[in-house]
């Protein structure tokens, strides 16, 4: 897909060009946080630079900083020689720039002379705002300089850590239970999107909690997927790539959410204490609808879906529900209606925190340019055959301008490159590729052959053990039914607990003999 340059953009252009300026434009689906940018783009944060529009006493100042660096506001204060400093708001910002939506401001604002941290001069290329949320401008320090005139000044506060490798984005400290659901909505086949953006995330967190509860939300997925064969199928292949990355059965309770009835009781009791404004701001529902979905067709259980995800999570006494970005909203929902029962009822359920996989940014697919998704045929896929999975890689996109093996090659931002650093085990290998590849000294179809080595590499074990149980469909079935007697014992004393406390009981008068 072509995106289309906006007003913003072409001006810029237009400036760009009239300075002689050499730039060019990375063209990329839309991206909301910094992070999730320079992950997406395969940027170091030294390289990106993000535009701040400051309130400074009376008036206006526009800030250049690199994104590995808070902006210091006592250096600000100081080199401007002024009282009062803080970020712009929305209002000002859509005031003084033109923008409703920010995070893509234009580095280009020719109503102001901008200050320029003078770190960014440290490196050799720039990607910053273009003034759309699909370009990103890549340019070099002095020239931006040039182009918007701006005064160099020593404004760095200190460093920003961006986590790029899987970790936790907080420290919990003693003994915890984590929940998640999978949702078998997709084919439930992986790939390395769903591995690096959900799965290793989750174990690596499960690695140190005390107690995990993991299940396949069957019922979630009945709001999309009404077709038999098609829900079995999500749901086998989803459950075998699951159990092929392994887990601990002392500390891991799996299990399908269909197996444990209790799920749907608690809904329809936690339906009768859940405001209905509470759910119409959830954007399962708005979602749809904003994006033109005739309400009509949104059906009920789209409706409530977050109730029942509501009664998965408080079912359980879960300390922390890691997810990502998406499903933040649905965690504080659940928050919300555990509230108000607690309040209603008295104390009966634990309120969980959710936890934002911050790692969790969008992977670019083989196309470099959408997020990887199995509907857009993009990906790599993790258990696949190796016939298939060396297709995929070999059909991976990567720098357009690099017609013959001789020509020096581009590697930020070169979807290949963004695998191997993901992937490759062989860091030597992978530096070493790098260098000979800028330097125009190996072809496209080497580097691609050692990342398809590599993925087999890291893979391995989950490869073999994905081939062992899909031959032991028995010993599937019994892990499922050993996850469900365990989630079951835990859910049918807590709703014991429940029917107790809203009257539905056996202690009735007439039982006492
Ligand atoms: P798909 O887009 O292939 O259908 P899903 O929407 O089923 O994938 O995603 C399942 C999980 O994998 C989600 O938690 C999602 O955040 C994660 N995920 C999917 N694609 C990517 C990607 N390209 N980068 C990072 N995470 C991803
Ligand atoms: N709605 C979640 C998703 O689509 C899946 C889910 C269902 C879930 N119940 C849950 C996640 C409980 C966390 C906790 O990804």
């Amino acid at each position: 897909m072509e995106y289309k340059k906006n007003k913003k953009v072409l001006k810029l252009e237009k400036a760009l060009k009239k300075l002689n300026i050499k730039y060019s434009l990375i063209e990329h689906e839309p991206i909301k946080t910094v992070e999730e940018g320079l992950k997406f783009l395969g940027i170091k944060p030294e390289n990106g630079v993000s535009t701040l529009l400051l309130k400074v006493d009376d008036s206006f100042c526009l800030v250049f900083r690199r994104d590995d660096h808070r902006l210091d506001y006592g250096k600000i204060k100081k080199h401007l020689k002024i009282q009062n400093v803080r970020v712009a708001n929305a209002k000002e910002i859509e005031e003084q720039l033109g923008y409703k939506e920010i995070g893509y401001v234009s580095l280009y604002n020719p109503k102001f002379k901008p200050l320029m941290d003078e770190s960014l001069f440290e490196v050799d290329y720039l990607y910053g705002g273009s003034g759309s949320p699909n370009f990103d401008l890549k340019i070099k320090p002095g020239d931006l300089q040039k182009l918007t005139k701006a005064q160099k000044a020593d404004i760095a506060g200190e460093k920003i850590n961006y986590n790029y490798t899987v970790t936790m984005n907080k420290t919990i400290k003693g003994k915890y239970t984590i929940l998640n659901g999978f949702t078998p909505s997709g084919s439930g086949e992986m790939h390395i999107g769903n591995y690096f953006g959900a799965i290793a995330p989750f174990f690596e967190m499960a690695k140190k909690a005390d107690k995990v509860y993991t299940f396949i939300a069957d019922l979630h997925a009945l709001t999309t997927v009404q077709d038999q064969k098609e829900l079995q199928h999500n749901v086998e292949s989803l459950v075998l790539s699951y159990l092929s990355f392994g887990i601990d059965p002392k500390k891991f309770i799996f299990y399908r959410q269909s197996d444990i009835g209790l799920h749907p009781e608690l809904q329809t009791i936690l339906n009768n204490i859940t405001p209905i404004g509470l759910i119409k701001r959830c954007h399962a529902y708005k979602d749809k609808l904003e994006k033109g979905f005739d309400p009509k067709k949104v059906n009920m259980g789209l409706f409530n879906y977050p109730i029942l995800q509501a009664a998965d999570i408080l079912m359980y006494d879960a300390d922390y529900v890691p997810v990502g970005e998406d499903q933040k909203q649905h965690v504080e929902v659940t928050r919300e209606i555990g509230q108000y029962f607690n309040k209603t009822y008295g104390q009966t359920f634990k309120i969980p925190e959710v936890y934002i996989r911050k790692e969790a940014a969008r992977l670019v697919g083989t196309d470099g340019r959408r997020k990887m998704s199995k509907s857009l045929g993009n990906v790599i896929s993790v258990f696949s055959d190796e016939k298939v999975i060396k297709k995929q890689i070999m059909g991976c996109f990567t720098d357009p301008k690099r017609i013959h093996s001789d020509d020096p090659g581009r590697v930020e931002g070169n979807p290949i490159f963004i695998y191997h650093d993901l992937i490759n085990d062989n860091k030597a290998e992978v530096e070493d590729l790098k260098k000979r590849y800028k330097a125009g000294k190996v072809g496209d179809v080497e580097v691609k052959e050692r990342l398809f080595k590599a993925l087999l590499r890291k893979f391995s074990q989950e490869r073999k053990r994905y081939s062992q149980l899909k031959n032991d469909p028995e010993k599937i079935k019994k892990i499922l039914e050993k996850g469900a007697k365990q989630a079951r014992k835990v859910a049918e004393k807590k709703m014991m607990l429940v029917r107790d406390k809203i009257g539905i009981t056996n202690k009735y008068s007439f039982f006492k003999y």
